[in-house]
């Protein structure tokens, strides 16, 4: 199905940047560069300076870039680890799949990590926490970093909808002893297919995480630990050089799309909005998904269908209830509204502003 306004739109996206990507790609075929090349090693010191980071490791995905900081800050059995149940389930797997235990503590009404809830889920066992940026918003890393100095715990940012975002004028990424980003197409910056990247100041931590990535390989032929096939694709990383530069640009456009639908939807009192960008508070948000709290939340869903505009629900049913991952025994009363009430509206970079007004015009009708 073709929408008037589309959640996503890749052939545009890629119609706009033909010309660019053509050459990358064209470029690094004619050189045969597509394991660990060139391209590889100039994304991650893209992504580096742009966080004011000391390292990037580019691995092939968000999910992995979790495993290895974990894997690599030495987390494993018997360890608990706290994060949320409101993400995306990557977080979570990433823990288990570490062999440790992952426990999830209720959000608040910005959809993140509830600090005043962390403290009593802290025991002798916790090894760290991951705060999960969500939605292009960073955690109060303030509150954050106070609990974790205090409890000596390792902080892993999972700022996989976070490129760019900003707290007290520094960048998700740069706060914990690593972050991970992934570059799914759908995300802020997106590849052409899988891709994330692992941030850290940490020498030892990110000389750890290129072993991970390509099977212990310290030199062509010797090896020094077990590790994994998650190289960043050197094609992916050479067509995300050249998404780099529009990125600033991106992030304006999607914050101008959102105090759009700001304004225009703040009159209706039936659905609850995310705040507005702010030029100079604490928090600058850069809008990877526009969240909204919405009464009738299925039934808008599908009256906006009709209208032939895409919407997103993520989690409808939440994580800690999805039977066969045994997490049932976490009681998030917060999680499990959010489930029944949030829906994503729209906000790519791409979409002009009349596209912006009809899905708030469609809003205004559905509410009467
Ligand atoms: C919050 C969060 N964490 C982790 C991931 C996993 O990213 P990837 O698909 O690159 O593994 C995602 C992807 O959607 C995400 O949104």
């Amino acid at each position: 199905m073709r929408y008037k306004v589309p959640f996503v739109n890749y052939p545009l996206q890629y119609k706009n940047l033909k010309k660019e990507i053509d050459t990358t790609i064209t470029r690094a075929l004619s050189r045969g560069d597509l394991i660990l090349r060139s391209d590889v090693e100039k994304f991650e010191k893209n992504t580096a300076s742009f966080l004011g980071v000391k390292y990037a490791v580019g691995v092939n995905s968000c999910t992995d870039s979790l495993i290895f900081s974990l894997r690599a800050a030495g987390i494993g059995k018997g360890d608990e680890v706290i994060t949320v149940a409101h993400t995306f389930v990557a977080t979570i797997e990433a823990i288990i799949h570490c062999g440790a235990r992952p426990i999830l503590v209720d959000v608040g009404d910005d959809y993140n990590m509830d600090m005043d809830k962390l403290k009593a889920v802290i025991t002798n066992k916790t090894k760290a926490i991951i705060p999960v940026h969500f939605n292009g918003r960073v955690c109060d890393m303030k509150k954050l970093m106070t609990i974790a100095k205090k409890h000596n715990l390792i902080l892993i940012e999972d700022a996989a909808q976070a490129l760019g975002a900003k707290f007290d004028g520094k960048k998700a990424g740069s706060f914990g002893l690593s972050s991970c980003f992934s570059f799914y197409p759908a995300k802020l910056l997106g590849a052409l297919g899988d891709a994330g990247i692992v941030c850290t100041n940490n020498k030892i931590l990110a000389k750890k995480i290129r072993l991970l990535r390509d099977h212990g390989r310290e030199t062509k032929n010797k090896l020094v630990c077990y590790g994994f096939t998650s190289r960043l694709d050197n094609l992916q990383a050479a067509v995300l050089n050249v998404k780099f530069k529009y990125l600033p640009s991106w992030i304006k456009r999607r914050r101008k799309l959102a105090a759009i639908y700001h304004q225009g939807l703040s009159n209706i009192n039936k659905i609850f909005l995310p705040p507005p960008p702010q030029s100079k508070g604490r928090f600058f948000d850069v809008y990877q998904n526009y969240v909204i709290k919405a009464r009738k939340r299925d039934k808008l869903a599908l009256f906006l269908k009709e209208k032939s505009i895409e919407t997103i629900i993520s989690n409808p049913i939440p994580i800690h209830h999805q039977k066969s991952l045994k997490l049932s025994h976490f009681n998030l009363p917060n999680t499990e509204q959010f489930a029944k009430e949030v829906i994503s509206l729209p906000l790519i970079p791409e979409l002009n502003e009349s596209q912006i007004k009809y899905v708030i015009k469609s809003i205004h009708t559905f509410y009467g």
